[in-house]
């Protein structure tokens, strides 16, 4: 199975792409996540991409790009893609890579829900630093305020998750990531459209419903 999950911050990428890969054995590949780990590691691409980051503007696609290619090489038993592509010169540059490995997309899976949606959504997430287990203070709260059930540690907001970074993540997604649906379309791979909006077990149903179909 190889996917790409598109949507806009806070649409459930994550949620949804852990759900995945874990009943379908495929590995999930988010752009964030590997791009945060560098930031706390401290290493030159995470230096590098911290300021983009926290700014709410994408990271150059060379680097994104470059990060792709190493993990795709080994997902032999396939993927799950959450915040990649994420504009037009990746979505190419993804075309190149799945051509070299010789493998096709089963399918590009649009979440979509309003922005006031999203924005409740990015406004209560929480993680653990040490396990990187995801809460919702709205919809999914920890049994103890702030703790991590899994490892009891302090749960932190994410950097990028305060109000006005969110509104500029929300542009830049609409003008630079959204256009990805069109390219899609245009070069005949098959997008299947899903409301993200609703509770996470009912779009983790409705995925299922589309990739049975
Ligand atoms: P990234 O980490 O990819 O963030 P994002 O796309 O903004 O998406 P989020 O992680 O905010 O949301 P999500 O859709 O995964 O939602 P989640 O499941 O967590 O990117 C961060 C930054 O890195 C970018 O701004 C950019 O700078 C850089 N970057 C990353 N990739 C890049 C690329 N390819 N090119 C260039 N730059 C790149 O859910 C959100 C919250 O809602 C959670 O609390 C969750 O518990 C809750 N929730 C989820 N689903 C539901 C539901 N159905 N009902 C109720 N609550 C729900």
């Amino acid at each position: 199975m190889r996917l790409i999950l598109l949507g806009a911050p806070g649409v459930g990428k994550g949620t949804q792409g852990a759900l995945l890969a874990e009943r379908f054995g495929i590995e999930r590949v988010s752009t964030g996540d590997l791009l945060r780990d560098a930031v706390r590691r401290g290493t030159p691409l995470g230096r590098n991409a911290k300021r983009y980051m926290d700014a709410g503007e994408l990271v150059p696609d060379p680097l994104i790009l470059d990060l792709v290619r190493e993990v795709l090489s080994t997902a032999d038993s396939g993927f799950v893609l959450d915040g990649f592509p994420r504009t037009i010169p990746q979505a190419e540059g993804l075309d190149e890579l799945l051509g070299e490995l010789s493998i096709a997309l089963d399918a590009v899976m649009v979440l979509e829900a309003p922005d006031e949606v999203l924005i409740k959504r990015i406004s209560g997430r929480r993680s653990c630093p040490r396990c990187g287990a995801v809460y919702n203070i709205h919809f999914e709260p920890p049994a103890a305020p702030e703790v991590c059930d899994r490892c009891g540690t302090e749960l932190v907001q994410r950097a990028d998750d305060d109000a006005d970074t969110v509104v500029r993540r929300l542009e830049v997604y609409h003008a630079q990531t959204r256009p990805l649906v069109d390219y899609y379309e245009r070069t005949g791979r098959p997008v299947r459209q899903v409301d993200g909006g609703q509770p996470v077990d009912t779009v983790q149903d409705s995925i299922s419903a589309v990739l049975a179909a």
